[in-house]
């Protein structure tokens, strides 16, 4: 069917207009291009999105089976000049996206499989993998990798932003662990980036979704029995009067290689409450020394335990619902202020009293950077290596109409983070932030060699959802 006439219709059945192709011709034209397990649909309910805030809204949804479908799609959508965006977990929440009706969703999600070599000491991660399929594959093999902590997210998606995982502390970032990628460049070429090919090397490391579709990764992964695999991990529940006592033991702790520690102000059976979570790779009474003095404070509960890899991310999972709003503000900082914290808490809590808002949650990740700032900050684009504290405020609701509240409060958040964050400029995780921060706030100094490199390997920019450079 053919609703343009005249000079325009002439040009469409050529092949020629700049409109925009139809639903109904995309699929009729790439179809064909397609493997056998690939599909085509519209209704990108069908594949949800941890946040409806921001949301892209495309008019079809292209299901990858193969590597070469995510290259013959690319292919397609340049030469039709049709926006497109791929999608892993689907849990990035970046408010910037701007991909429409018109638009193509390219859904990774068939390309889920991970591999090891025979020595168990290399994994090849699909770029549709989420991080819970990485780590069961992973654990039933005796192997233990570096992943993310929410079990839902892509894996790639959060790694090839950087990658903050419980193990860091051991192995750094997950782009330090990357050994080679595949990727569907903008030119429409499938190629495998190696250390070999310096500049994409450095720009898909903290940057990738600006350059291409990562269609997968190889990382380093450790041989490792399922009976060593295991951490004493878990809750330690304060009363809110402790917040300056707490935040004050946080800034005050040395995290060495074996440790994390997470500080929550969350709904607890309704009531906001102060949550610390702590991860020790190692024997609980070695994790309850080295947390000691949170352990002093005196938590009113303590919910940890001795888990093995495969569960240490479940105690996140209720983080990991899909659907309804939530708009997330972020700022990375150097030291905790407790009179800071105190504000947040009264903040917080008075978000709370709007309705259906008890799943809004103020978090901070503080990881051991030791590993990491080995590791120099020249290796990659990605730009927060120095950043010792992540502080991100989730407003979680259904209905659109708190949307204008919500931004009040995580932008203020924002700014009471920036006010004292012992930094010299503002600096956000760029996998964190909202989607209104200027380049040089997610990728620092890095942004003019990206920029450059932007220039010579995506001329059109057509990787242009994911802060944009
Ligand atoms: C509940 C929750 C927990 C989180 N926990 C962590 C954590 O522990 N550590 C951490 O570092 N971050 C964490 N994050 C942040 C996370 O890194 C980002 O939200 C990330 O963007 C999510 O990736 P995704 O694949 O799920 O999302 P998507 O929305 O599918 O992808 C995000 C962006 O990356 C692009 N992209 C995804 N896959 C590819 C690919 N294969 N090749 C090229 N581009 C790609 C997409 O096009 C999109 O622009 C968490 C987020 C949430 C919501
Ligand atoms: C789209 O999918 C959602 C979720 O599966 C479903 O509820 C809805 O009815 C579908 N919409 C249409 C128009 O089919
Ligand atoms: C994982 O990939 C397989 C093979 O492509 C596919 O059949 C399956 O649906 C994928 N899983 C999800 C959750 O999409
Ligand atoms: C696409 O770009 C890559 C990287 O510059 C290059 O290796 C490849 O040859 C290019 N492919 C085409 C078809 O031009
Ligand atoms: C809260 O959500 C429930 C449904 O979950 C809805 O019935 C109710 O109207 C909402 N309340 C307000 C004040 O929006
Ligand atoms: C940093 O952020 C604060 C608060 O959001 C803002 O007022 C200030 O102008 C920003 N600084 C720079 C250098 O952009
Ligand atoms: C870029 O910024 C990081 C973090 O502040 C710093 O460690 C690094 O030395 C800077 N690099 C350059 C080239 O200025």
């Amino acid at each position: 069917m053919r609703s343009s006439t005249g000079l325009l219709g002439l040009l469409a059945s050529l092949g020629m207009a700049c409109a925009h192709p139809a639903r109904g011709s995309i699929d009729s034209d790439l179809i064909g291009k397609l493997s056998t397990g690939a599909s085509i649909s519209h209704n990108a309910s069908v594949f949800p999105r941890w946040s409806e805030f921001g949301a892209p809204h495309p008019g079809t949804i292209v299901s990858v089976a193969t590597e070469a479908d995510v290259q013959a799609t690319v292919q397609y959508c340049v030469s039709k000049n049709i926006p497109f965006l791929a999608q892993n977990g689907g849990h990035g929440w970046s408010g910037a996206f701007t991909l429409g009706e018109s638009g193509v969703l390219i859904n990774l999600r068939g390309l889920n499989n991970t591999v090891f070599s025979a020595d168990k000491t290399q994994a090849t991660i699909g770029g549709g993998a989420i991080i819970q399929e990485v780590i069961n594959q992973a654990y039933a093999n005796d192997v233990q990798i570096l992943t993310g902590n929410c079990n839902c997210v892509g894996a790639l998606g959060a790694g090839l932003g950087g990658g903050y995982g419980n193990l860091m502390g051991l192995y750094g970032f997950s782009v330090d662990n990357y050994l080679s990628f595949n990727v569907v460049l903008a030119n429409g070429s499938l190629v495998t980036v190696t250390p070999e090919q310096e500049d994409l090397w450095w720009a898909l490391r903290g940057a990738g979704p600006n350059f291409g579709i990562v269609t997968s990764a190889v990382m380093k992964s450790t041989p490792l029995a399922q009976a060593d695999n295991v951490a004493w991990t878990g809750g330690l529940w304060f009363t809110e009067d402790k917040i300056e006592q707490v935040t004050q033991a946080i800034e005050d702790l040395k995290l060495e290689a074996h440790m994390n520690i997470f500080l929550y102000f969350l709904t607890s059976n309704g009531e906001p409450t102060v949550l610390v979570t702590v991860f020790y790779y190692g024997t609980e009474a070695d994790g309850r020394e080295a947390f000691k003095s949170i352990i002093d404070i005196g938590p009113y509960d303590d919910t940890t335990a001795v888990l093995p890899q495969n569960e240490w991310n479940a105690g996140a999972d209720g983080f990991c619902t899909k659907g309804e709003r939530k708009p997330t503000y972020s700022a990375g900082f150097d030291h905790f202020v407790p009179t800071t914290w105190r504000q947040i808490w009264n903040d917080y809590t008075e978000f709370l009293t709007n309705p259906n808002t008890s799943a809004t949650t103020v978090v901070v990740e503080c990881y051991s950077l030791d590993k990491a700032q080995s590791i120099g900050s020249e290796t990659a684009s990605f730009a927060n290596r120095d950043i010792r504290f992540n502080g991100f405020a989730i407003s979680w609701y259904p209905d659109a109409s708190l949307d204008a509240t919500a931004k009040a409060f995580g932008s203020n958040f924002r700014n009471l983070l920036r006010a004292d964050d012992g930094l010299a400029s503002n600096r956000t995780y760029v996998n964190f932030a909202f989607g209104d921060e200027t380049n040089q706030v997610v990728y620092n100094n890095n942004t003019q060699r990206l920029r450059q490199l932007k220039k010579k390997y995506d001329p059109k920019n057509v990787f242009n959802q994911w802060f944009d450079l």
